[in-house]
């Protein structure tokens, strides 16, 4: 069944010389989730954050932080992300080579897992893997930057998705990641998510903006 819609900004946008003060910010805005994303620079062209910036992070805000590996191969990875504070575990399924071992990897360290798919990935199979989760993420951009525009077909995925999600009967967010705005939030939505990223939308035009633009998100959802 669709959830409550939550926001989650995604500190990638945010100012990495205060994310601290990012943090307690956008928490305070309304935020739901904190979305973190974690990039490799080998299954992403790009390199952010490690476990050591999200534990510092842990003491800003009681929020789940929802942590989103762009790292391949990425087992190696998890233990430190959960105990460094994250409350979700998103894998990608593209990042092999067993999704359902790294699914359960994180599970068996008391986690919430989800799973990722990319825009050119298909969704087929998952079916198979559902019973172990508690997130599917349908990227709507190529992972790698903030900033990049919605790439509208991936709602086909989303409307799938919420199909099979809802015959298996349990709760399992289904997030859209990627170039989110209060201008296709409501399409996103319709099409049956009930998780939406936001980097760009979430943290434009600093601090005194956040609670508004969380708001705009929210209405427009
Ligand atoms: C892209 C990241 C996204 C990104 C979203 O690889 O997974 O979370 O930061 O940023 P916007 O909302 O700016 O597309
Ligand atoms: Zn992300």
């Amino acid at each position: 069944m669709q959830q409550t819609v939550r926001i989650a900004p995604s500190i990638l946008s945010a100012d990495f010389a205060n994310l601290g003060e990012e943090l307690r910010a956008i928490d305070a805005a309304g935020a739901d989730y904190i979305h973190i994303d974690v990039m490799d620079g080998h299954f992403v062209p790009n390199l952010t954050i490690g476990p050591g910036v999200v534990a510092a992070l842990r003491p800003h805000s009681e929020l789940p932080f929802d942590v989103h590996l762009m790292i391949s191969p990425v087992d190696d990875y998890i233990p430190a992300f959960a105990e460094a504070g994250a409350d979700i575990i998103t894998v990608h399924v593209e990042a092999g080579p067993h999704p359902h071992r790294s699914l359960q990897l994180i599970k068996s360290l008391g986690k919430r897992a989800g799973l990722s798919f990319n825009p050119g990935t298909p969704i087929g199979g998952v079916e198979h893997l559902l019973a172990d989760l508690d997130l599917v993420l349908v990227m709507s951009v190529n992972p790698g930057f903030g900033g990049q525009s919605f790439i509208e077909g991936q709602l086909a995925k989303v409307r799938q998705l919420r199909q099979m999600i809802d015959a298996t009967g349990r709760q399992i967010d289904l997030q859209i990641d990627g170039g989110i705005n209060p201008g296709n939030a409501a399409g996103a939505v319709a099409a049956g998510a009930d998780v939406l990223v936001a980097g760009t939308a979430g943290f434009a035009g600093g601090p005194e903006n956040y609670a508004a633009n969380i708001a705009a998100l929210r209405h427009a959802a």
